[in-house]
């Protein structure tokens, strides 16, 4: 994608970071957070599916799920950094051929792309303002199953992004940290159709995994 789309996510995550990232996942496997997605994700059952990671980063879940659960991705990043590094990994796996790599604000792009069996969204909700257009059309992409992470609502959890903004707004970097209400993006989800089939909690994560319901 051309144009200036991804202007402040491009700065926020650099090449370096996102080499750093690949490197951390071919040494220790997935992180904590990405693990409770593929857990809830493969508990489901599915195969042969199609998967859209929205704000994929360096491309874990496709690079795990198109093992054993999925047949073929759609990756949509707003960070051209997160997208090198996910399609060098893809093509080392063999998978470069079943990702369609996007760059894009999904918000953005969300209209001329067709649905997809599973949406996941991990540590993503976080990195964008408007919680509600991003999930809204997340959930009207997924035909089945959608899964996110997003930080607990908890007083450490304010106070750590309080923080952090703090930082960014001293380097006048315009990228921001959000802590969106829980249930305000669990109505939203649950308004599209769908049920919350798992929760599950670390320290700073939460994850919940949602069916499409009927
Ligand atoms: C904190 S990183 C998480 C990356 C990866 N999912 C992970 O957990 O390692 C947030 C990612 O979301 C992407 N992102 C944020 N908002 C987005 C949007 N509206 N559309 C597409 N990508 C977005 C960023 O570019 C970045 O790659």
């Amino acid at each position: 994608m051309s144009g200036n789309c991804c202007e402040i996510t491009d700065g926020a995550f650099s090449e370096a970071e996102a080499r750093s990232e690949r490197k951390s996942y071919l040494k220790n496997g997935p992180a904590k957070q990405t693990k409770l997605i593929l857990e809830a994700i493969r508990a489901l059952g599915f195969k042969n599916s199609d998967l859209l990671d929205i704000g994929g980063g360096i491309g874990t879940i496709h690079h795990e799920l198109l093992e054993d659960v999925a047949e073929a991705a759609t990756h949509v990043d707003a960070s051209s950094a997160y997208l090198k590094e996910a399609k060098a990994e893809a093509a080392r796996r063999g998978h470069g051929e079943r990702v369609n790599f996007i760059h894009a604000d999904f918000t953005d792009i969300a209209a001329d792309l067709p649905r997809a069996d599973i949406v996941t969204l991990d540590r993503v909700v976080c990195c964008y303002p408007d919680f509600r257009s991003l999930l809204k059309a997340a959930a009207d992409h997924s035909r089945k199953a959608l899964a996110l992470t997003y930080p607990r609502e908890t007083w450490y959890m304010r106070f750590g992004l309080r923080v952090i903004n703090f930082f960014q707004r001293l380097r006048r970097d315009p990228f921001r940290v959000f802590l969106h209400p829980i249930a305000d993006m669990d109505s939203l989800i649950k308004k599209d159709g769908f049920e919350r089939v798992s929760v599950r909690r670390l320290f700073v994560w939460e994850m919940a995994l949602y069916r499409r319901a009927g």
